[in-house]
């Protein structure tokens, strides 16, 4: 695998930014990293989790740390998924392939996008034991949608994660400046619609306006459970009162997001989120949470907090970049050695007892 540097492969996610930088295109990596405005909120993503500080515990018995979790039912070998994103071929020819594979060697879950440049099908048969869920974006044509809900259902997909925070497209202005536009041979695998090679920054905002419904409401968690059985998850909620409403639309888990702070800039941290959506739920629906979890302290935070999970998405995308599949895998195993390591010095063995008497500040016993 290549580091990006002769000397040694990446020892930590930053460095794999930093090496992916290095193999990508200036137009990848601007479009990979970039988030919307200033960016206000792509840096405090990270900036918040690094603030937060943890309370340890000593002479606690650590011979044995065991990482697994379940996400809605199934079980997974450490508190990380994969978020979806777009366009995984643009990082490697591996793309979503790549990801798939090495997700489900790492033991976790992979969320599939609508927009990946694979088809969800060719993803499914790549990694048929891996575990995995397809995230939609809702077409003005429901029939669209109510066709990616039959596929992803028949090959295997086990949950809907419903993003919700693109009513309109951010403005991401590193993608102006860099005159961002889909190389050839790579497009929108599946579905079959005019988003295709070449299209620029320009194309894709129209494309969403077009094509996306930014018509819906609440109703269309009602609408999509009339579709299947599957479970549906919310992604990109940062308001109490959204997830309750998430909740009484018969939602089975939410994701804290705000997209990697390429929607609204100036969107609240989810760092900063979560706590009183955890505390709004009170248990009823899973919480996740993603954005600038760089390291397996800020994943033992977010636990902490009462995340069930995390997700990452530059991260991996990085990964692939640099090291194609391997590079997945290799993101993966740093995570789960930091999780490891942070759990150890922490004193607490089992992912379920990592709770808000860990933070400072944190209430005993709660
Ligand atoms: C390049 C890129 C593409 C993305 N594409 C999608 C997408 O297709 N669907 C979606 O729900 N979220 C998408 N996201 C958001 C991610 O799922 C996730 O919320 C975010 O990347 C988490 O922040 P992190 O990158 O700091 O880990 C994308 C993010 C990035 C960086």
């Amino acid at each position: 695998m290549n580091g990006g540097s002769p000397e040694h492969l990446p020892i930590n996610l930053d460095e794999y930014e930093a090496a992916a930088r290095a193999v990508l295109t200036d137009m990848a990596f601007d479009y990979y990293a970039g988030g919307a405005e200033d960016e206000i909120t792509l840096s405090e993503n990270t900036q918040a989790w690094r603030r937060e500080r943890l309370v340890r515990r000593v002479l606690v018995d650590v011979s044995c740390i065991d990482l697994s979790t379940t996400v809605l039912g199934t079980p997974i070998s450490l508190p990380v998924m994969a978020a979806p994103c777009s366009f995984n071929k643009l990082a490697h020819p591996d793309g979503e392939i790549g990801v798939a594979r090495a997700v489900a060697r790492s033991g976790s879950l992979h969320i599939v996008s609508t927009v990946a440049t694979t088809s969800l099908e060719e993803i499914a048969e790549a990694a048929p034991n891996g575990p995995r869920w397809f995230q939609l974006y809702c077409y003005k044509d429901r029939g669209i949608t109510e066709a990616l809900v039959e596929r992803a259902q028949t090959a295997g997909y086990r949950a809907l994660c419903l993003t919700v925070d693109v009513p309109v497209q951010g403005h991401r202005e590193r993608d102006i400046r860099s005159q961002f536009h889909l190389p050839p041979g790579i497009r929108v695998a599946n579905l079959d619609h005019p988003l295709d090679e070449t299209a620029d920054d320009s194309a894709l905002n129209r494309y969403i306006k077009e094509l996306w419904d930014t018509t819906i409401t609440w109703d269309v968690i009602t609408w999509l459970r009339s579709l299947s059985d599957l479970p549906i998850v919310v992604k990109g909620i940062v308001s109490p009162e959204d997830a309750l409403l998430a909740l009484e639309y018969g939602a089975s888990a939410v994701v804290v997001s705000n997209h990697g702070g390429r929607q609204l800039d100036g969107c609240i941290s989810t760092c900063r989120a979560l706590s009183p959506i955890v505390d709004a739920v009170e248990g009823r629906l899973e919480v996740f949470v993603d954005g600038g979890i760089r390291r397996g302290t800020d994943v033992v935070k977010a636990l902490a907090m009462g995340a069930r999970a995390v997700l990452i998405g530059r991260p991996y995308l990085y990964g692939l970049a640099v090291g194609g599949s391997a590079g997945v895998r290799h993101v993966f195993e740093l995570l789960e050695e930091e999780i490891e390591r942070a759990m150890g010095l922490l004193g607490c063995t089992c992912i379920d007892a990592i709770d808000r008497s860990f933070l400072a500040g944190g209430k005993r016993g709660s």
